[in-house]
């Protein structure tokens, strides 16, 4: 039972420790603006949490201009292509080529968690781990407010506004009042199969696999780790498949008439994912303002979604910084105008990239020519190719670097 309170006042109270709240709470922290980050689950939880893997040009650049590209580009690995597998042959799209010299990194969800958590405590500003009971209220009014309990202390953290950064299953989006928020979604009738096996990547670019017996990718997290996903039903268990299941399924849907086929090793870790897109708009209530997850959701084919929650954070500190500087709330009036147009084209471009790929269950003969076609196209054209490759590198920033404050950085040299 709690004794005690806690009231405390801050500029921003963010709720939630990813990939959001934490870009968020060092962007605001550069820019001399106080906040309050809530995280309901353990460190450890949120480090260990194995998710995404690709990070867009952008937000290695944005990384780096935060000064907590360290890591990301020791052990980040630049990917300047992708492979498209379809018929069992591998096309390559060259990124660097057809966008100028961009690329994409891949480099753990969970390592860009784990650095952003040193560097947040390196400020010695608030960041609560395993809260319980989290929830925001006075939303519409000048002072909201995040309660919750924390090490048997009750604690009110009165805000000027509050970061909803709490992902999909967070208290953010539902404590705004039924009807004001429009809901887009859609589900597929598929999820996926993750694995980390101890295992060399055999190749140094992802591989995307259209096969007849349903999509499969590629990749990887270092050069011993290999990360690997299958589509499987949407309500697949995890139980039913054994490792030696898994490496078979993978080893006939990935292998290529020329040979290649990633390499078989430990089984460390597997889980599955179901599959939705989905908007919430607007992405702001009075002084709440949804970041990341909280208010969209992508399928994972295009490996937007961390990506879309670091653009989020990036206009969200402009127009706080901008608030703060000059009283104008002209910027955090625009911000769901902003992001939701970002938003709406990785949608598109995620459920593209989903359909293109996948295995629709009850498709006809024709739908499944149509898709033929279109990665036949895809792949022989290079209109197709530099459209892909644009959006997979990532589409421009809404917002300069320049305006919260940051410079454009080159990497940290390597260490020898
Ligand atoms: P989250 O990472 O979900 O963080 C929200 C945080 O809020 C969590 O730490 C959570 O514990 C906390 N929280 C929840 N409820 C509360 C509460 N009540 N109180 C306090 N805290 C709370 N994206 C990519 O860009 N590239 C990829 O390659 C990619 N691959 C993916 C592969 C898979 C299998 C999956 C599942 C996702 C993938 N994604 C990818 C998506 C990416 O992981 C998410 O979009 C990203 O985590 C969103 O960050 P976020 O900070 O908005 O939300
Ligand atoms: C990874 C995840 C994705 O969703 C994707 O499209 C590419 C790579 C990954 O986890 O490495």
């Amino acid at each position: 039972m709690s004794v005690v309170s806690g009231f405390s006042r801050t500029q921003v109270g963010i709720v939630g420790a990813g990939p959001a709240g934490l870009l968020l709470g060092h962007l605001l922290h550069l820019n001399g603006i106080d906040s309050v980050i809530v995280e309901n689950r353990d460190r450890e939880y949120v480090i260990d949490r194995v998710r995404a893997g690709v990070l867009e040009q952008g937000t290695v650049d944005l990384m780096r201009a935060m000064g907590v590209g360290g890591g990301l580009d020791r052990r980040g690995l630049r990917h300047e292509g992708v492979h498209i597998s379809f018929g069992g042959r591998r096309h390559r799209i060259d990124f660097a080529e057809l966008t100028g010299g961009k690329a994409i990194t891949v480099y753990g969800q969970n390592e860009v968690v784990r650095d952003l958590i040193d560097a947040r405590i390196e400020t010695t500003r608030p960041l609560y781990f395993n809260a319980q009971d989290v929830r925001v209220s006075a939303l519409d009014s000048p002072m909201p407010v995040i309660r919750f309990r924390h090490e048997g202390v009750e604690h009110d953290v009165q805000c000027d506004f509050i970061a909803g950064c709490d992902g999909f299953h967070g208290v953010c989006r539902p404590s705004i009042p039924e009807g004001l928020l429009t809901i887009y979604e859609r589900t597929y009738p598929f999820g996926w199969l993750g694995i980390l096996a101890e295992a060399a990547p055999s190749s140094d670019e992802l591989v995307y696999t259209h096969h007849d017996r349903g999509f499969a990718l590629f990749s990887m997290r270092s050069p011993a780790i290999t990360r690997l996903y299958l589509q499987v039903p949407p309500d697949e268990s995890i139980e039913r498949w054994s490792d030696e299941a898994i490496w078979e399924e993978m080893l006939t849907r990935m292998t290529t008439a020329d040979g290649w086929k990633p390499n078989v090793g430990r089984i460390v870790q597997k889980s599955v994912t179901p599959m939705r897109s989905f908007v919430a708009a607007p992405m702001r209530h009075g002084r709440l303002f949804l970041a990341g997850d909280a208010a969209h959701i992508v399928p994972p084919t295009g490996a937007k979604g961390m990506n879309l929650a670091a653009s989020d954070v990036l206009v969200l500190a402009h127009a706080l910084k901008a608030f703060y500087e000059t009283a104008s709330e002209e910027w955090l009036e625009c911000y769901s105008t902003v992001c939701l147009r970002r938003v709406w084209k990785a949608q598109r471009f995620s459920w593209w990239m989903t359909t293109l790929l996948h295995q629709l269950p009850g498709e006809s003969r024709f739908d499944r020519q149509r898709q033929l076609a279109d990665l036949d196209y895809l792949t022989n054209s290079r209109a197709a190719m530099l459209s892909l490759a644009e959006q997979y590198v990532g589409l421009p920033s809404e917002v300069l670097f320049t305006s919260v404050g940051l410079q454009p950085r080159l990497p940290d040299p390597s260490p020898g």
